[in-house]
């Protein structure tokens, strides 16, 4: 089978993205796969290496490579796949499948996804709809509470009004939550980036200006005080949940640092929250993935309040982190379902939507 495995790309989490990327290609199964590794550059140029191994991948120094191939995916259906522009002469590679392991803007907010469905290629993950509403965590709100599944109350900001008048909508923020700390996140950013707490008016107004510089719209958000817990889901139409896992940050809260670059956060599996608490995650895990028209797979985070140990939704990642210490593959590898197992699901999952 010819696998192309995207990586990189245009958005603030193209580092995760290759180092996801090169997990993934660590753990496909060789003598399955005949592997198309194709690098997108922070600059969106789309190149094809041959010869990377996976530690530049993870350094990044794949860019850097002299023998980088450009590359073309075309909607075309006729070409199915990838057009190498090698020294002028344009060679096609028909592909059987495309793995985009693209995290944020570009990749997992199903704009590739709609490229891919043009082109008529399985591919792996959400569709465009269920990438581009869990994307979008206003939109993500929305369609859960549809789903009748506790979330956190929110006030939805916007760019234009905000430019109006910044007090204003500081003061609606406020007074809609009626009290702090509030949190405060671009709608379709990841990774953390943007998200700030807010204890008054004043972080308030300043977390806005960071956000509303990333996005047109931003979420203030009620602050959930609870563990902070994930479940990961797999399967198109009849998608299994698995155990639930819980991050310990040992920052204020989750941050990019605590996420990437302080080692010290810690992962449990499974959280140390009741079984009871497990399994209404779990079973809310679902009902999330599926009104969000999610297939393939999905993490789905919640906070376990401290007060009430009451289970209350934060977000959908239809791409979520794939390092060998990303909770996603954690979780499946706690239900006995081995890092490279779980890449052949995903793969004949992709399969199966496209071919029954
Ligand atoms: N309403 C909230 N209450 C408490 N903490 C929050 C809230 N929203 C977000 N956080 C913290 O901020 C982190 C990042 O927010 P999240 O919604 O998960 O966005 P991202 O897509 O960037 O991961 C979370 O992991 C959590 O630690
Ligand atoms: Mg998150």
């Amino acid at each position: 089978m010819k696998l192309a495995v995207l990586f990189g790309g245009i958005s603030s989490e193209h580092e995760i993205s290759c180092l996801s990327a090169a997990s993934i290609l660590r753990n496909l199964d060789r003598t399955k796969y005949e592997i198309y590794a194709v690098g997108i550059t922070r600059d969106g140029a789309w190149r094809y290496c041959p010869t990377c191994d996976v530690e530049r991948i993870e350094n990044g120094s794949w860019e850097r490579m002299a023998d980088l191939v450009p590359a073309l995916l075309p909607p075309d259906r006729g070409v199915h796949g990838l057009v190498l522009l090698r020294e002028g002469a344009a060679e096609t590679v028909r592909l059987d499948c495309v793995f985009p392991v693209l995290h944020g803007a570009g990749g997992e907010d199903g704009t590739v996804q709609g490229l891919l469905e043009l082109a008529g290629i399985p591919y792996v993950g959400c569709g465009v709809a269920a990438s581009a509403n869990s994307m979008d965590k206003s939109i993500t709100k929305v369609l859960v509470e549809t789903a009748g599944v506790r979330q956190a109350k929110y006030y939805l900001a916007l760019r234009h009004d905000f430019e109006r008048g910044a007090e204003g909508v500081v003061r609606a923020a406020a007074e809609q939550l009626g009290s702090f700390p509030v949190f405060v996140k671009p709608c379709s950013q990841g990774s953390s980036v943007g998200v700030a707490k807010a204890n008054n008016m004043l972080e308030l107004a300043a977390g806005l200006t960071e956000a509303f510089a990333l996005d047109d719209k931003v979420l203030v958000e009620e602050f959930i005080d609870g563990h902070e817990v994930e479940c990961a889901v797999l399967g198109n139409r009849e998608p299994v949940a698995s155990t639930v896992g819980e991050i310990a940050p040992t920052q204020e809260f989750y941050t990019f640092d605590a996420k990437y670059k302080d080692e010290s956060s810690k992962l449990y599996i499974p959280a140390h929250i009741t079984e009871r608490q497990i399994e209404t995650v779990r079973r809310n895990a679902l009902r999330v993935y599926r009104a969000l028209g999610c297939r393939g797979l999905a993490r789905v985070d919640f906070f376990v309040t401290h007060a009430d140990g009451e289970v209350v939704f934060n977000e959908l990642n239809s791409i979520p982190g794939f390092t060998s210490i990303s909770m996603y593959p954690k979780l499946f590898d706690y239900e006995g379902v081995r890092y490279p197992e779980l890449l052949d699901r995903l793969i004949s999952f992709a399969w199966e939507e496209r071919h029954g």
